[in-house]
């Protein structure tokens, strides 16, 4: 079946008119910070996949595991007849749920949904070529605030891997899972992969690889910046920090100024100051346990019903549905 229509919710330029809004919201504030959503142009979306297989970035390849182990019982469990996936990014992972709805017999629609059209486009382009029989139905938008507009059949399964809703303030988070609890019907489930807390050097490590493909990806907003917004950022005068807070149980990535500058967005008509060391948070990455998640889950009126995690206990995913 050829790839359905892309359904665009997020054209260029409405996201352009939302970075406008946060960039300036960021760079004005104290803390300086800037949303995550933003690394993710076409080179964030291969530098980010880089990462997924840098040997220090243990998440994807734990998370591989524990899909491997449980994608029959979640079929078995949840009879799917469409599969969304939030900030899908290459769908790689999720061809091991794909080929389980399959095999199960349920399977009827696939629907991708990031904000980068281009990961999207050519993932959804793979998945149908590898999987024929079933409609795969692209979707552009910001899972922050157009989980309204999805589509598919019912039983729906709703997946959001990758540990991307760490990605989110415990704010953000708590109105994102009231977002999601409300998109889905009373048969549908909700399939969520966590990073969970774990030492201090591993998480570190994985966000500050020897490569440098980490440090790349952060700067990569810096690039967005000047081509989306026309600012004259120079990359060169910024270094990649990765650092773990243990209050918050959070690692955040920060650009620290090599040099006191200043910065123009002209789209913005906005002059930025910073002081040689000030930082930029542009990342946090909130690590989770059970307890916590199960609790975050209730409060949006989701019931966690499975949790599964790798032996080591480094990463889990769980299934919950409407309370
Ligand atoms: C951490 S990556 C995870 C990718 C993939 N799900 C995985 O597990 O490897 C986050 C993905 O979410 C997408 N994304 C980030 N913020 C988003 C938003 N607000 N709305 C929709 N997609 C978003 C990015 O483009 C990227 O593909």
């Amino acid at each position: 079946m050829p790839v359905a229509d892309v359904a665009v919710h997020l054209d260029p330029g409405s996201l352009a008119a939302q970075m406008a809004v946060d960039v300036r919201a960021g760079l004005t504030a104290s803390p300086k910070t800037l949303p995550p959503k933003y690394f993710y142009d076409a080179r964030g979306s291969e530098l980010f996949d880089e990462i997924t297989r840098l040997p220090e970035y243990y998440p994807t390849r734990t998370e591989w595991s524990i899909l491997e182990a449980r994608v029959g019982e979640i079929a078995a469990a949840t009879g799917a007849h469409s599969l969304i996936e939030l900030g899908s990014g290459t769908s790689e992972k999720t061809r091991l749920l794909l080929h389980a709805l399959q095999d199960a017999g349920t399977l009827a629609a696939f629907v991708p949904f990031d904000v980068d059209p281009a990961v999207l486009a050519e993932a959804s382009a793979q998945v149908a070529d590898e999987f024929p029989g079933i409609e795969v139905a692209p979707v552009v938008g910001d899972f922050e605030r157009h989980l309204s507009l999805l589509p598919g059949e019912p039983p729906r399964l709703m997946a959001f891997l990758g540990s991307t809703l760490g990605n989110l303030e415990p704010d953000h988070r708590s109105i994102f899972l009231r977002g999601v609890r409300s998109a889905l019907g009373p048969d549908d489930a909700f399939l969520l992969g966590t990073d969970l807390v774990k030492a201090p050097e591993r998480l570190v490590a994985a966000y500050d690889d020897a490569q440098g493909v980490t440090a790349a990806f952060n700067k990569n907003v810096l690039s967005v910046l000047n081509r989306d917004l026309g600012a004259d950022l120079d990359p060169t005068a910024f270094e990649h920090v990765a650092r773990w807070d243990p209050d918050r149980e959070w690692m955040e990535m920060r650009l620290r100024s090599l040099r006191d500058q200043q910065v123009r967005v002209a789209a913005l008509d906005l002059d930025v100051v910073l002081a040689e060391g000030e930082e930029v948070r542009t990342e946090v990455s909130a690590k989770f346990r059970r307890e916590g998640i199960s609790a975050e889950l209730e409060a949006a009126g989701l019931r966690l019903t499975e949790w599964w995690t790798d032996p080591a206990g480094d990463f889990a995913l769980s299934l919950s549905r409407p309370a």
